[in-house]
This record gives structure tokens, C-alpha cells and sequence, in this order.
């Protein structure tokens, strides 16, 4: 029998603050239907000092070993992928290690690529397992980012803060990952990137999104010739994408999603063969379908409509979502995931849903999460923003949680909450 490999469980951990989207824009002489019906925020998470990409993904981690009882002794790889890493040279994964004090036989390292690295990470894991070289050890992937593009941006109401971690095994109760369906594309562009030494983000806005619509369509198409080849999905009456019973998008604010799967739609609406002759403008409007988007994305986003971008960990970020609230009900059915990563990289992938996921889920504990989360003020927030990345607030962290403490001699320490 094929080996079955993917996600076992998942664990996220969000800053103790956020501010309210329409607070946001009624503070910038915005129009909040700007915000929340053009860019579809709800809420946006806002990360001070103390709480970095490690102690994210720390928080998160030790999460998901504690509510899954994880023997650290069965796990061979522990990768982060990041692009707000805290150091040039040592990984974030190598403090996650040493915060939960793991074993020191296993692999552990750092993935970049933009948005993408939490996926190349998931991928490394996923083919280490299903090559048979892990020997029946598990991977923890953990995404982990901080969005800021800084006050009086335009990407400002996009930021975001957050980490999932993931175990991947040989026991995928959350996603069994159709392993080596994925589609991939990559091209060099500047679209959004983070020159060394500064905090924030350098984007062409409008820009990036056409990159992210046009490597969609790339690794889409490789994922379809594929998926066609086996027989997972085919050309008939309805579309390939429409026999995914959901699919998953990489969101850096949620509109996005719903730019991406009209793209998504136009690649098989183009490309079906046999289409009755129709124009390319008949083809457009096909593709907008609310249908469609409410019944194959709409589902995914009410967490990352509540957190905002999160970087590497935004597709995954839906896929908790997704989980959470219909596990139960897509057991047994395969659905889509789209990563992107500017730079930039695309990747499409495709998995079936455990039968296990709602009880999985329900061990993540992603409601408490959310409700332990506290709302500030505009000028608190423009408070935390204006903080030096050497400058934590001093608050002590939430029992389980990590905190960055204080930098010394180059060397970061972090506290536990007790
Ligand atoms: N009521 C309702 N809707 C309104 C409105 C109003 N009063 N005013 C404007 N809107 C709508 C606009 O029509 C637009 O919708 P459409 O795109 O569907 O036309 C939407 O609100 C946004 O308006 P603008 O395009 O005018 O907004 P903007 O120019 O200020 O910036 C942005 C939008 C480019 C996304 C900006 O927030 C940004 O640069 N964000 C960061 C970059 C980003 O997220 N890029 C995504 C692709 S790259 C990627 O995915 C990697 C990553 O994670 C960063």
C-alpha cells in the first residue's frame, strides 16, 4: 500500500494584541469599506518587540506538542520557515529547539523564500518521510512571520503577525498531501522584498499582485497536467478546479483570494478543450463567479481575516480555518493549496482532508487563542510600532508562551510564562 504522509496536527500562536480594522482607516481619513470590503480585514494583529518569528514559533510549537503529547524523541526534523528571521546566520528553528529543550538528534533548519518558505519546508518534510530516509521519524514545520510595512503605508492595513506549527508524519489526520502532484513556477522579480537591515517591507503593491496572479496560473497548470494524468481530476462537465471541494490561497489580505481564484477559473476556462467558442470577455465574467468563490474559498479566511497577513504562515492560517469549522464535513474530500512567495515562487498542491481533522482541530485550541487576544487603541498601536526592535515591552508571557526578554551582546534571551 502507498505510504500516506501529510499533516497530523497543527498549533498557532498570535500576538496578545490587535487593533480594529475600521479603527484603523477612520484614524488614516480612510473610508473603512476600503479596508473591510476592498481588502476584506476584519481585525489586524499588531506584534511588539517581545514577540518575534522565535518566540511565535516557540509558543506555537510547544502548543502542538503539548495538546497532540508529541514524544519529542520521534521527530528527526524541525524546520522554520521564515522571512523575518532574527539573525543573518542562526536559524529561529535552532532557538525553538533549545527553548523546548529537544532532543539534539535531529535536523533542524531555516527556510526563505518570501511567502513560499513555510511550503519548502512542508515539502522537504513531506518527501524526507515519503522517501523512506526518515525512517518512521516526524517533521515539525513551523511558519512563523511578522507583516509590517510601517505606519501611513499603503500595505499598512495588510500587516499581520502569527506562526502555525505543523506536525508532518506518516499519520496526516489533518491532510494526506498527494505527493508529487505539485505544480510549481518561479520568476525573478521585484515585487515585494526586505533589503538587509531593515524592518520594514519594500513593495510594489499593484505589481505583486499581478506577479502572485501570473505564477498562480504557472503552477496551477502544472499541478491540473499532472492531477490529469492520474486521474484525480478531469475534463467534463465540470472545470478540474471545480472537483476540489475547497481550495486555499495564499491570503496577504483576503481579497486576494478572491482575485486568485478568478484566475485559477480562467486558467481552466481557457484551456478546457471542446469550450463552445466564447470571448475572452464572456470568459472574464465566467471566472468572477460568487458561486463559486463562496462555496470553494469564502470558508477558509475568517481567521485570516482576524489575524491579517501573516507571511509564510497565511495559507496555513486558512487551512486551520478551513478545519475548524468544517473538518467534520470535507473528511475524505480533496481539496487545494496555492502558495506563493514573492520574488517570487509559486506552488500548487492538493491533499484529502483525515478523517480525524475536527477532532484534531479540536486539540488545537484555536478559539482560546483567539479569545485571549486583546484590543488596543490606534495610538497604542503607534506606540508598539515605534519601539525598537532591541525594546520589548516587559510583560511577562502567558503560561506556555515565550517572550523575547532582552538583547545582549548580540545574543537574544527569552522567558517562559509560567
Ligand atoms: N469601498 C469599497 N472598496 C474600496 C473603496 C471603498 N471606499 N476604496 C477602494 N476600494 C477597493 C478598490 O477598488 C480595490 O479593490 P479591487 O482590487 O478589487 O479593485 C481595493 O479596495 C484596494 O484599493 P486600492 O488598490 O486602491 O488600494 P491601495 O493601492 O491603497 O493598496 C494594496 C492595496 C496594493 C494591496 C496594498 O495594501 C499593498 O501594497 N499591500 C501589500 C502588498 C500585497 O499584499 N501584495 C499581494 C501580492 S504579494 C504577496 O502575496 C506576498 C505577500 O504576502 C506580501
Amino acid at each position: 500500500m502507498k505510504k500516506l504522509v501529510g499533516i497530523e496536527a497543527l498549533a498557532i500562536a498570535v500576538p496578545r494584541r490587535y487593533v480594529d480594522i475600521e479603527d484603523l482607516a477612520r484614524a488614516r481619513g480612510v473610508d473603512p469599506a476600503k479596508y473591510t470590503s476592498g481588502l476584506g480585514a476584519r481585525e489586524m494583529a499588531v506584534a511588539d518587540p517581545g514577540e518575534d518569528s522565535v518566540a511565535l514559533a516557540a509558543t506555537a510549537t510547544a502548543q502542538l506538542l503539548r495538546s497532540n503529547n508529541v514524544d519529542p524523541s520521534r521527530i528527526g526534523m524541525l524546520v522554520v520557515g521564515t522571512e523575518t528571521g532574527v539573525d543573518h546566520s542562526k536559524p529561529v528553528a535552532s532557538h525553538v529547539q533549545g527553548l523546548l529543550k529537544l532532543p539534539r538528534a535531529m535536523r533542524v533548519f531555516d527556510t526563505q523564500h518570501a511567502c513560499y518558505g513555510g511550503t519548502a519546508g512542508i515539502m522537504a518534510a513531506t518527501e524526507w518521510i515519503a522517501s523512506g530516509a526518515a525512517a518512521g521519524r516526524s517533521a515539525v514545520v513551523v511558519c512563523s512571520d511578522i507583516a509590517r510595512y510601517g505606519l501611513n503605508t499603503a500595505g499598512e492595513p495588510t500587516q499581520g503577525a502569527g506562526s502555525v506549527a505543523l506536525l508532518i508524519s506518516e499519520q496526516p489526520d489533518l491532510l494526506a498531501i498527494d505527493v508529487g502532484l505539485n505544480g510549481s513556477c518561479s520568476m525573478d522579480v521585484y515585487d515585494f522584498w526586505r533589503p538587509l537591515g531593515r524592518r520594514e517591507a519594500v513593495v510594489d503593491g499593484h505589481y505583486s499582485i499581478q506577479c502572485y496572479l501570473d505564477a498562480l496560473s504557472g503552477a496551477y497548470r502544472g499541478w491540473r497536467e499532472r492531477a490529469l494524468a492520474h486521474e484525480v481530476v478531469r475534463w467534463g462537465p465540470s472545470l478540474p478546479g471545480d472537483q476540489l471541494s475547497r481550495i486555499l490561497y495564499h491570503v496577504p489580505f483576503c481579497k486576494m483570494a478572491r482575485k486568485a481564484h478568478t484566475q485559477l477559473r480562467l486558467c481552466d476556462l481557457e484551456d478546457a478543450p471542446n469550450a463552445p467558442a466564447s470571448t475572452a470577455e464572456a470568459r472574464e465574467e465566467q471566472a468572477k463567479s460568487a458561486a463559486s468563490y463562496e462555496a470553494q474559498v469564502a470558508s477558509s479566511l475568517g481567521l485570516n481575516a482576524r489575524i491579517g497577513n501573516v507571511y509564510t504562515a497565511s495559507l496555513y492560517l486558512a487551512l486551520a480555518g478551513l478545519l475548524q469549522g468544517e473538518g467534520e464535513k470535507l473528511a475524505g474530500q480533496r481539496i487545494g493549496l496555492m502558495s506563493y512567495g514573492s520574488g517570487c515562487a509559486a506552488e500548487f498542491f492538493s491533499g484529502v482532508v483525515g478523517e480525524k481533522a475536527a477532532k484534531r482541530m479540536a486539540q488545537a485550541g484555536i478559539e482560546s487563542v483567539m479569545a485571549g487576544r486583546e484590543r488596543v487603541s490606534i495610538a497604542e498601536y503607534e506606540r508598539i510600532m515605534n519601539l525598537p526592535y532591541e525594546a520589548p515591552d516587559q510583560i511577562a508571557p502567558a503560561p506556555g508562551a515565550f517572550r523575547l526578554a532582552e538583547i545582549k551582546d548580540h545574543k537574544r534571551r527569552y522567558v517562559e510564562g509560567a
